[in-house]
């Protein structure tokens, strides 16, 4: 096994390499995560693929968030391993700092794990691997990473950029694998925040949304008033140029009236609000730790459309949480009628080794997984089509 120094490894290199395909999998976070890479290796000289087939290295940013994520990393990299000529295989993002070294003996083909705070070495990692194939190269520290990272201006769309303002998350749902995988909370300097903004807006790009596992509880660790997610708002939105701001996601214990009022009273801002509920039954929300009730929650909602004048609200919803009963689940049906959501995410609980709900017995049939989250689909789809009319 090799570890990686720390030295460094940035700036221009103008000799050619090889070429790279990335295939992204998980949340807008990766997605982001994936052009700080692209754009790292093309300043190093390698060439960005869009057909693994021509690729020299395959690297696979992943998800842990849910088994099937996982289930779908296991068996490509199956199938490539299989192949005669194959390509180096790197695992990256949160499958790399869920299951690190252990990755290498359940899939040996690979030849490359890199977690996420480790994503700012992956040049170095990277020619460590070329150098040294089929020895396993890993690079799973948690820390913060270098802000320089974020500013190599690559961006997968030309009109919109997703700029991260805090990485990891300290708030441990009790579901939930992103705090062990992500690390704790780690806020990027308002400055810097602000300065990337502008970089991509005077590249030519003018939507943005910012990136957080619960944006709302953004601060930038000054302590003093006017440091949190609704200043930093207010800075960001005055960027010139700058055509729409969006943001997520928002956790419903830390949005405030505040947050509204900037919405309803900053015209860049998108008057949109992803604020995930995942239950409407109390029993199961203090299960998963969620840190408010459903009385609060529709509070919430009330509050926000009374202030934000034809604001959209989205959420998210989990079913089949442990020990969840037909009472909790009519509960979350009738939240679900009751908010009428623009759109909802569903997903069905999914165990996650090592985060609380594990201990949890997972007792709800998986066929009664399935009809839940059919039936709440088809409740959504009927809101959601409801709504647009
Ligand atoms: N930080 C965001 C989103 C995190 S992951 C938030 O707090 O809202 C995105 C969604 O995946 C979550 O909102 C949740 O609905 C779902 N999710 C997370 N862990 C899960 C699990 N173990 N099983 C099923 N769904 C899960
Ligand atoms: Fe996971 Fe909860 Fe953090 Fe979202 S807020 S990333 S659901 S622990
Ligand atoms: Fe995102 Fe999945 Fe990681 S949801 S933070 S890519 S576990």
């Amino acid at each position: 096994m090799q570890h990686i120094d720390e030295s460094g490894g940035y700036g221009k290199n103008t000799v050619k390499k090889g070429s790279v395909y990335i295939r992204t999998i998980g949340c807008q976070m990766n997605v982001r995560d994936s052009e700080v890479i692209k754009g790292l290796l093309s300043a190093q000289g390698y060439e960005l693929v869009d057909d693994a087939k021509e690729a020299d290295v395959v690297l696979f940013n992943t998800c842990s968030v849910r088994e099937h994520a996982e289930h779908r990393v296991w068996s490509i990299v199956g199938v490539l391993s299989r192949k005669k000529r194959r390509p180096l295989i790197g695992i990256i993002g949160c499958m790399a700092q869920n299951y690190k070294d252990e990755i290498f003996k359940k899939a040996p083909a690979v030849d490359m794990v890199v977690g996420p705070s480790e994503i700012d070495n992956i040049a170095l990692y990277l020619e460590e691997a070329l150098k040294k194939q089929g020895s396993g190269i890993l690079g799973v520290a948690e820390r913060k990473r270098r802000e320089e990272i974020y500013h190599t201006g690559f961006y997968e769309k030309k009109d919109h950029a997703y700029v991260v303002i805090s990485e990891g998350c300290d708030n441990y749902c009790s579901y939930c694998v992103v705090p062990y995988v992500r690390g704790r909370l780690r806020h990027r300097p308002q400055e810097e925040i602000v300065r990337e903004v502008e970089e991509a807006v005077s590249s030519g790009i003018p939507h943005v949304t910012l990136l957080g596992q619960n944006v709302n509880s953004y601060n930038s660790g000054l302590g003093e008033q006017g440091m949190d997610f609704v200043s930093l708002l207010e800075r960001v939105s005055g960027v010139k140029g700058l055509k729409s701001l969006s943001f997520v996601t928002s956790h419903p214990k830390d949005v405030s009236r505040r947050l509204f009022e900037a919405m309803r009273d900053i015209p860049v801002i998108k008057r949109s609000l992803h604020m995930p509920a995942q239950s409407g039954s109390d029993r199961v929300l203090t299960m998963m730790n969620r840190g408010y009730s459903v009385k609060k929650y529709l509070e919430l909602v009330d509050l926000y459309r009374s202030i934000v004048y034809n604001g959209e609200v989205s959420s998210d919803f989990i079913v089949g949480f442990p020990t969840e009963d037909e009472d909790d689940f009519r509960k979350t049906c009738e939240l679900a009628e009751k908010v009428k959501f623009d759109s909802a995410f569903i997903f069905k609980y999914s165990v996650r080794p090592g985060t609380k709900a594990a201990e949890f017995p997972d007792d709800v049939p998986q066929a009664v997984k399935e009809q839940r989250h059919f039936q709440l689909l088809e409740l959504q789809k009927k809101i959601s089509k409801l709504k647009k009319h």
